[in-house]
């Protein structure tokens, strides 16, 4: 089964844009196996747009540009497979892509075994140059959908139409495996705080097979995007790194990384391979979380887990240093339940022992914890 949890990877949009090549891309896969990455879960080595030239061949077929990849695709793909991983690529519903590559519209059929035939594992389909009459995005999607079926080959669908037609209504249903519901994410703390913010209410659709994709990490990228106009949106501070990472584990969003892990910090690099947070998006049930307290920019979300625990994810939108409460009765455990809870730092796996009426938590400035909770017997 495909998507059996929310996918993990490493895209190549956020940091390099139009700037990449078979080097680039080898490397990466060589990273992900060296420093750990693939140990804690990450699998697919994406390209996205701006690999291919920008004429289809004789025959119809997307040509790889052979300056940026001089032995082609399937050799990439070889090389991406003999290291344990797996290798996505990129197109796009419309007729062209976002950078104004060929798109696949009317297409679809032959470019999905074009891709099969490199041996790809994934493909992300965007929404670029869509044709605006007469045409549908549900339709184009499942067309792509059912060309990738038919190649026979298990290729993971990752669409991306920014949540045109309320897609979080329709994707599950037309076989895809994640899909894109917002617009771009940059790196800076306001763009994934409104990512996040406007998903909440949209995640009951993401389960096992198809999940509600936030968009890329921006993790450890500190300004440096080439995406946009060069300045990489700002960058974040450490604390808002770490808020993001929680949360896109706290949705059960997919977690594709965009910044270039041959040289993250050790910081970025240890978040990113966090085992308690990867636990808690990888959980088997997949259900998404919920807010319980949202009090002066403070949010407290609960996330139930298999095995009757659940995660306690609070976040502050605050410029100052602040702290919130985790109120029982939020979570509908009231003092004459006779049940108190049981905490965890799900980061850092510390023990903090029970609280029976509340527990007091402390932020940095935009700052996050995340608990791994269970009901105990007072
Ligand atoms: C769109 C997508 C991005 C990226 C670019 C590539 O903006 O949403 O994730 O794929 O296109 O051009």
């Amino acid at each position: 089964m495909l998507a059996q949890r929310p996918p993990m990877g490493w895209n190549s949009w956020n940091t390099f844009g139009k700037n990449i090549n078979e080097k680039l891309i080898m490397e990466i896969a060589d990273a992900l196996v060296e420093k750990g990455y693939k140990d804690a879960g990450y699998e697919y080595v994406v390209i996205d747009d701006c690999w291919s030239l920008k004429h289809r061949d004789e025959n119809g077929r997307l040509v790889a540009d052979p300056e940026k990849f001089p032995h082609g695709m399937k050799y990439l793909a070889d090389y991406i497979h003999s290291k344990g991983l797996k290798f996505g690529m990129y197109s796009c519903s419309g007729t062209f892509t976002c950078a104004l590559y060929p798109g696949s519209y009317n297409h679809e059929f032959e470019d999905a075994q074009t891709f099969a035939d490199w041996g790809v594992d994934f493909l992300k389909y965007d929404f670029c140059y869509f044709p605006q009459e007469g045409e549908c995005a549900s339709r184009a999607y499942t067309k792509m959908s059912m060309a990738l079926k038919a190649t026979g080959r298990d290729i993971l669908f990752s669409a991306c139409n920014w949540g045109q037609e309320n897609c979080h209504n329709w994707m599950r249903s037309r076989g895809v495996h994640m899909y894109r519901s917002t617009g771009d994410i940059f790196d800076n703390y306001v763009s994934f705080r409104d990512i996040a913010k406007s998903q909440i209410d949209k995640l009951s659709m993401s389960a096992q097979g198809c999940y509600n994709d936030a968009d890329m990490l921006i993790v450890g990228m500190y300004g440096k995007g080439n995406v946009g106009d060069g300045s990489g949106f700002g960058g974040c501070t450490d604390d808002e790194y770490m808020s993001h990472f929680a949360m896109w584990c706290m949705m059960g969003s997919p977690l594709m990384i965009g910044g270039d892990i041959r040289s993250m910090n050790e910081f970025s690099e240890n978040l990113l391979k966090n085992k308690g947070l990867i636990a808690i998006n990888q959980d088997e049930e997949a259900r998404p979380p919920y807010l319980i307290r949202d009090e002066h920019s403070r949010y407290v979300y609960l996330k139930h887990l298999s095995d009757r625990e659940f995660a306690i994810g609070c976040f502050s939108d605050s410029e100052e240093k602040t702290t919130a409460h985790i109120m029982a009765n939020d979570m509908q455990l009231p003092d004459t339940s006779g049940y108190c809870v049981e905490l965890e730092d799900a980061m850092t796996g510390e023990k903090l022992g029970t609280f029976r009426d509340y527990y007091e938590v402390e932020f940095p400035p935009h700052g996050c914890r995340v608990f791994k909770a269970r009901i105990v017997k007072r």
